[in-house]
């Protein structure tokens, strides 16, 4: 199975709403799970499935102009998912940082050290920022 992270700049106001929707339904029909975070200047998604299923999503997500300067920060071979259901990790309104920043946690419980030290730093670099 495929893991792959990337990071990518948002190219304009992306509706995140709509891409989640359209991730879900075509994530599930071909097997793929993962994490998508943005905090409206940045996306870091991972995304983990059957390898071809994995670079064929990849290859359509690398085209869409919602984003750009696509940047892959890790590509490794996984036994099993890490980052378990499809997920996408956004502020919500009234959210304290604390509370996102240990929600995010959660989502990565099972994720490997430097993918979780990727999304952690990424995270609280942002936060400060
Ligand atoms: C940051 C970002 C993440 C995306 N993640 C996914 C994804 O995980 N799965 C997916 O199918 N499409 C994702 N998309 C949308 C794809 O680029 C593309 O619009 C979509 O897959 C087209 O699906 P359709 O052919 O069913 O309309 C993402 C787009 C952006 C900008």
């Amino acid at each position: 199975m495929l893991q792959l992270v990337y990071i990518s700049s948002v190219a304009r106001a992306a509706d995140l709403a709509s891409i989640l929707a359209v991730s879900r339904i075509n994530n599930r029909r071909d097997g793929i799970s993962g994490l998508l975070y943005s905090d409206g200047v940045r996306f870091l998604q991972a995304l983990e499935g059957p390898t071809l299923a994995v670079e064929t999503a990849y290859a359509r997500i690398k085209q869409d102009p919602r984003h750009n300067a696509l940047v892959i920060l890790s590509r490794r071979e996984v036994a099993t998912r890490e980052f378990g259901d499809w997920a996408m990790a956004e502020r919500r309104v009234g959210e304290e940082g604390d509370q996102f920043c240990a929600r995010i946690d959660r989502l990565l419980a099972n994720t490997g050290p430097n993918v979780r030290a990727t999304f952690d730093s990424f995270i609280k670099l942002r936060r400060a920022a």
